[in-house]
């Protein structure tokens, strides 16, 4: 039998131990440069977007623009997105495939063209993710909406105003709402919405583009228009990076100060590290110090909707209270099943008891270094987390999943003194 073999993604070999130190600049967020990317098919003039993180999620939805007929170029942090030669309507299975968020093109392009043909998202390793609550809100707004072999199928005749209740706070359903409604001229009211900061950066982007947005608590009040404009603007830090650096040097026993980072878009997140034992010092407006002030303390975490704890920084809390004296307890309200990080971590010696969407965490003294796979994107990053401060060497497979979300993760934290090494990852 030839001996075949495959690269499937890269590994990372990680020798543990190291405390960090120094400086490090937080990316632009990938949860906000996406939808804003799709927010350029709302009209026919060029945007520029800043600060956008080299992703592979950007390098498919800017794949996506371009399968579309938009020009896309990239100069650095910029995106220069050209969308007046968009000509189709139809976003193929094997980009939604590779990235859900896709499903974000649906609004603008029932916006621009009055249809859309957009394949179903599967489910993924964290849930089921149903879309359920983007297609009752288009159905609600008088589209005619068809599920057929896979794909969405989406039309509709005059457009109107719509007032629309989401069942749940969905952060991509109320996104996909938003893009959409910004082309309807007349009024609408949207309640229950998602509010992080990613969505209020769209928001930021579409009053730019010329829709007026006003939005009080959950609620959201829009009058779009038919003549959006282009746009330039700087996407937002990223909050969950940010977050994860921050874990990153507490567990280590470092000294991290963070750049070009936005507080007031994680408070509770520094609550609940500070709750954990870190001493989180602002310096200015953008930069922040970490070190760890004494062993952790366990904590309780109950993930919730923006301003509550975040469901994406969860799997990277975990490895922190791995190695926290006593009993911690972590609580996923959004997803119900993102605890894949969890068996993971065990292999390196965690003490975790997984029941449903509890998870009962025993601080060990120490992790060992093992061989473990990353499920997806933030169990990943819980994993390089876990090999920084474990005895010996960690590897960590399919890195393919922490690139979709981090940028050059290994460079930022080998520039703290960390020593990961990325390695092809051979299958035979
Ligand atoms: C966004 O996903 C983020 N992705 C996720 O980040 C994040 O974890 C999630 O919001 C929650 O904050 C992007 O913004 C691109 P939801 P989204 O719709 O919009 C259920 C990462 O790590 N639901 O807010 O898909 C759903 O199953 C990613 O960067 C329905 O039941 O999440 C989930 O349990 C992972 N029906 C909950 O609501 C619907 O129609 C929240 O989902 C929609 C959602």
């Amino acid at each position: 039998m030839m001996n075949t073999t495959l690269y499937s993604s890269d590994l990372f070999l990680i020798e543990g131990g190291v405390k960090l130190r120094g400086k490090v600049r937080v990316s632009g967020a990938k949860n906000a440069s996406l939808p804003i990317m799709f927010a350029t098919l709302l009209t026919k003039e060029g945007s520029v977007i800043e600060n956008v993180p080299h992703l592979l999620d950007v390098d498919s939805a800017s794949e996506l623009l371009k399968k579309l007929g938009a020009r896309v170029e990239r100069l650095e942090d910029r995106l220069l997105i050209d969308p007046e030669g968009v000509n189709s309507w139809e976003t193929p299975d094997e980009i939604v495939k590779r990235m859900r968020a896709s499903v974000l093109s649906m609004g603008p392009l029932l916006g621009r063209f009055g249809r859309a043909r957009v394949a179903l998202p599967g489910g993924c390793s964290i849930g089921a993710r149903p879309i359920d609550q983007h297609l009752k809100f288009f159905v609600s707004a008088g589209a005619d909406v068809q599920v057929k072999e896979g794909y969405v199928n989406v039309e509709i005749g005059k457009k109107r105003g719509v007032e629309f209740r989401f069942d749940l706070i969905t952060v991509t359903g109320t996104e996909n709402a938003l893009l959409y409604l910004s082309t309807v001229e007349e009024k609408s009211v949207l309640e229950n919405i998602a509010v992080e900061p990613e969505v209020m950066d769209l928001v930021e982007v579409l009053r730019k583009m010329g829709a007026r947005i006003e939005v009080e608590g959950r609620r959201a009040v829009i009058w779009g228009s038919s003549e959006l404009r282009g746009f330039v603007h700087r996407v937002i830090p990223d909050r969950i990076e940010a977050g994860t650096l921050m874990v990153a040097a507490v567990l280590t026993d470092g000294d991290v100060t963070l750049e070009g980072v936005e507080l007031g878009h994680m408070e509770e997140v520094v609550e609940k590290l500070m709750e954990a034992g870190a001493k989180i010092e602002p310096i200015g407006r953008e930069k922040v110090r970490v070190r760890r002030g004494g062993r952790p303390n366990p904590i309780e975490i109950v993930t919730r909707e923006y301003p509550g704890f975040p469901t994406d920084m969860q799997a990277q809390m975990m490895a922190l209270l791995s190695v926290t004296e006593g009993k911690s307890m972590i609580y996923e309200s959004i997803f119900e099943n993102r605890f894949q990080h969890a068996y993971e971590l065990m292999k390196m010696g965690a003490n975790i008891d997984v029941r449903g969407r509890s998870a009962f965490v025993y601080g060990v003294e120490k992790l060992r270094g093992a061989e473990v796979n990353s499920t997806d994107l933030r169990a990943s990053a819980s994993l390089v987390l876990a090999g920084l401060v474990a005895e010996g060497k960690t590897v960590i497979r399919d890195i393919y999943h922490l690139d979709r979300g981090y940028e050059r993760l290994e460079e930022k934290l080998n520039s703290l003194g960390a020593s990961i090494e990325r390695l092809p990852q051979i299958l035979s």
